[in-house]
């Protein structure tokens, strides 16, 4: 006889991400009527620890949260942790070296499966290999469900629903700000994690992967929608100069947009992120560091000063330690999604675009606050609107899973929020 499974497993618990999302988890509970819950990681004694001191700081009572020891190199323990529950949330990372394993239990055993991946060549991977498999066994495999890339995915799905007219095209530019006395503190421990750090890293020593698994994901391409955008190096907007926006974005919209178009036959939406630079000797400043530590990170030799030294090369953004929690509580971002195209009834053939409608998704700490915001959503929209996912499984982006579903609004009662601020 089966036992009956949990809702939901925090698995890589005790990592930063983890332990945000057991933090936050333990305080929404029961406003989302999550009745059972897990965390799991490769160590009990640190797991019983991490629940007493989520105790101490919510005042929440977890002595019903179970505890699963699961390691990433022991696939029987993953198994026997994905059989025992309806999703897992994993925030064991880089998943490009972690994260196999944990999505094959999870098809295997039935579970859904979710992440906060920001690696386009591990999620594209994963869709080549496990997408059909996912689809047999009815589950979802979601990967980027945290800031990357749910801002911008479903900012764009956002946009769309509220454009009334066609669509052609969305710029995305994003903007972080910290209070001068923030900035002074986060001179010590830097702004970002070093999981995320060490993602990037071997994001850029994959990069050349990214073209050949498109080509094996997507033989055939996307019909090209008129007028055409087209990406700018540089750009001056506001004041500021921005520049392209190196991460998961654009890969993670563009198969939103593909699946859109293939399963509900929507004209795609063409997609363009860039991030602000400052001043123009800043931005190039940015570019030439950038081109350095791309360069370095192909080399293993050149790799390992990046990984040991990530305060050095990432001029005090990243440290081994991670941020002090005031400085992510006060980091905060800015998605505006410019949004082009015609207003209902126009001749979209003929004419050029004609309509601008501008959509904001901001929120505070980027990668532990609004990330685990969007990650926790993204597994309750699954657990309590299975009903408006689509019928069928598979491996898919936060965007195709989720843009028919409540998750805009379940997110704008988090610290991420929506809304539209001129058409
Ligand atoms: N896109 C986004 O929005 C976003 C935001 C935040 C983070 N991230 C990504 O999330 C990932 C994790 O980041 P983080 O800062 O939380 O990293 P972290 O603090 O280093 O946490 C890593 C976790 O993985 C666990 N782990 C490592 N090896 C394991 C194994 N063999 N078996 C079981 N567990 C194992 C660690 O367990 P131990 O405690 O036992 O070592 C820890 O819980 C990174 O890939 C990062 O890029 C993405």
């Amino acid at each position: 006889m089966e036992v009956p499974r949990i809702d939901l497993v925090i698995f890589g618990a005790t990592g930063l991400t983890g332990k945000h999302a057991v933090i936050q988890m333990a305080k929404l509970a029961k406003k989302y009527d999550i009745g059972s819950w897990g965390v799991a990681g490769r160590s009990r004694d640190k797991l019983e620890n991490l629940k007493a001191e989520v105790a101490k700081r919510t005042g929440e009572d977890l002595s019903h949260v179970k505890v699963i020891v699961a390691d990433i190199g022991d696939v029987a323990s993953l198994h026997a942790m994905c059989a025992q529950t309806r999703l897992v949330v994993n925030c064991c990372g880089p998943y490009r070296m972690y994260g196999e394993p944990v999505v094959k239990a999870a098809v295997e055993s039935k579970c859904h499966y979710i992440d906060v991946s920001g690696e386009p060549q591990f999620m594209e991977l994963m869709q080549i290999r496990y997408d059909e498999r996912a689809r047999e066994a009815g589950v979802f495999v979601i990967s980027a469900c945290g800031w990357d890339s749910v801002p911008a995915d479903m900012g764009v799905i956002f946009l769309k629903q509220n454009f009334k007219g066609t669509l052609n095209s969305v710029e995305s530019y994003l903007s972080g700000y910290l209070p001068p006395d923030i900035a002074e503190e986060s001179k010590e421990r830097g702004v970002i994690g070093f999981g995320t750090w060490e993602s990037i890293i071997y994001g850029m020593a994959d990069h050349s992967q990214l073209a050949q698994l498109k080509k094996a994901l997507f033989p055939e391409p996307l019909p090209q929608m008129k007028p055409e955008v087209k990406l700018k190096n540089l750009q001056k907007k506001d004041g500021s100069w921005y520049l392209p926006f190196p991460g998961a974005d654009e890969s993670v919209v563009y198969r939103t947009q593909r699946f859109l178009y293939q399963n509900k036959q929507e004209r795609p939406v063409q997609f363009q992120a860039y991030f602000k630079g400052g001043s123009l000797g800043r931005s190039l400043l940015t570019i030439c560091s950038g081109v350095v530590i791309f360069m370095m990170a192909k080399a293993e030799w050149t790799r390992k000063y990046l990984l040991n030294h990530p305060k050095y090369w990432s001029s005090g953004y990243v440290t081994k330690q991670g941020p002090t929690e005031n400085v992510m509580n006060n980091t905060h971002f800015t998605f505006e999604l410019v949004g082009k195209g015609w207003a209902e009834g126009a001749n979209v053939d003929t004419m050029p675009p004609t309509k601008t409608v501008v959509a904001k998704v901001t929120g505070t700490n980027p990668a532990y606050g609004s990330a685990v915001a969007a990650l926790l959503m993204s597994a309750v929209t699954i657990l309590k609107e299975r009903h408006n996912m689509p019928e069928i499984g598979g491996v898919m982006t936060p965007g195709s899973a989720f843009n028919n579903t409540n998750l805009v609004t379940r997110l704008n009662e988090t610290q991420l929020k929506y809304e539209i601020v001129s058409s």
